[in-house]
């Protein structure tokens, strides 16, 4: 679908108040989305598991204004006015205006809530952006009773995006891919889709739990960190190595084997801090514990014949990605010589999910 398709029709009659409830998940990156151009678009794709109890609640609470020359809208995070959070939502209104053109015409209220800890490291910008653009797309439904499930579900994941990238990939489960790929039917840079190809039963359920090593701010931002890669001089091949990665991925995750699973997971985490730390000006993001942890994984595998890998996100904090078999082990080890080298000897176990729900209708 390309972007006009999502300009709906000047027809429609909106509501004039109501509200409503949807609650989206986090995701995680197998394949790493690290480097864009235009607006929000990947340069590479990038292939992820939807999670399930790292989440996000949204409740949109809506009444038509009189003034329609600018928006009106107040953020709130578990029932505090969340200033800090309104200059983001302001620019997300202002790319999406053109798909939903009625946004000038309410005052909203925006009310949400994530089931993880505040500044835990955890971003929660992927599931809040993908909460907030369904609840915001529910509106457009309500009005045009025609559109079809798999069109919104679509036109969501593409608004999501225009929030933050990565949120594109938290509307559907289990495996989602976002950025064209020529042997991907149907990939594409304006939205995350479900990957269709049967998943082999070794990554069902599949668990991942995120050690919290350091839970404070990030100290570069996501956005900053994508736009070094624009004069970074190791990009092309990056940017090459993600797309091989990602059909590389796709047949692992048919063929159900672990070991090639575990190979392609921690390489493209590495390679995503290595782009960190060749970028200019350079940057690292892990932390002494972030290495004390991987190590202890390679130990552990060898010595315990397991599965376990790891994965990072832009921050310090350690996925643990293991099958659900390995649980009871994997937890113990966690408790026995893991969260000593987290914040407070806090972690978070979640598992692979299959995206957002309606909880309110209005
Ligand atoms: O969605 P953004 O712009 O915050 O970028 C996310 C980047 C990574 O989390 C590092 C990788 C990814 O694909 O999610």
């Amino acid at each position: 679908m390309t972007e006009k398709e999502f300009i709906p029709p000047t027809t429609l009659s909106y509501p004039e108040k109501g509200a409503y409830t949807w609650e989206a998940p986090s995701n995680i990156a197998l394949v790493k989305y690290w480097g864009k151009y235009g607006e929000q678009l990947p340069k590479n794709p990038s292939v992820s598991f939807t999670l399930s109890n790292c989440k996000t609640t949204t409740t949109l609470k809506f009444q038509k204004k009189e003034n329609t020359e600018k928006f009106d809208f107040q953020v709130f995070l578990d029932g505090e006015r969340a200033k800090d959070f309104e200059p983001k939502i302001a620019v997300f209104f202002e790319r999406i205006l053109p798909y939903l053109p009625f946004l000038k015409d309410y005052s909203f209220r925006i009310e949400t809530h994530n089931s993880f800890p505040h500044s835990s490291g955890i971003a929660s910008s992927a599931s809040g952006m993908s909460a907030l653009a369904l609840c915001l797309l529910s509106i457009e439904k309500d009005a045009n009773t025609n559109l079809k499930n798999d069109y919104f579900t679509q036109k969501a994941a593409f608004l999501a995006r225009l929030g933050s990238g990565s949120a594109t990939r938290s509307l559907q489960g289990e495996v989602v891919i976002w950025g064209e790929h020529k042997v991907i039917e149907n990939s594409s840079n304006l939205y995350g889709i479900k990957v269709e190809s049967s998943i082999h039963k070794n990554f069902k359920n599949y668990k991942d739990t995120v050690l919290l090593v350091d839970k404070g701010q990030k100290t570069v931002s996501s956005s900053l960190g994508h736009n070094l890669m624009i004069e970074h001089p190791y990009a092309e091949q990056r940017f090459e190595q993600a797309f091989s990665n990602t059909k590389k991925l796709l047949e692992i995750l048919e063929s159900g084997n672990l070991d090639k699973f575990i190979h392609l997971i921690e390489s493209e985490a590495l390679t995503l801090h290595a782009m960190m730390m060749t970028s200019s000006p350079y940057f690292i993001l892990m932390q002494p514990n972030t290495l004390a942890i991987i190590h202890k994984i390679w130990q552990f595998r060898k010595e315990k014949n397991s599965k376990l890998c790891f994965t990072l996100d832009a921050g310090a904090n350690v996925h643990l990605l293991y099958p659900a078999a390995e649980e009871a082990k994997v937890l113990d080890f966690i408790k026995n010589q893991l969260v000593a080298h987290c914040q407070k000897e806090q972690y978070i176990c979640d598992h692979v999910g299959k995206g957002a729900k309606q909880l309110h209708f209005a």
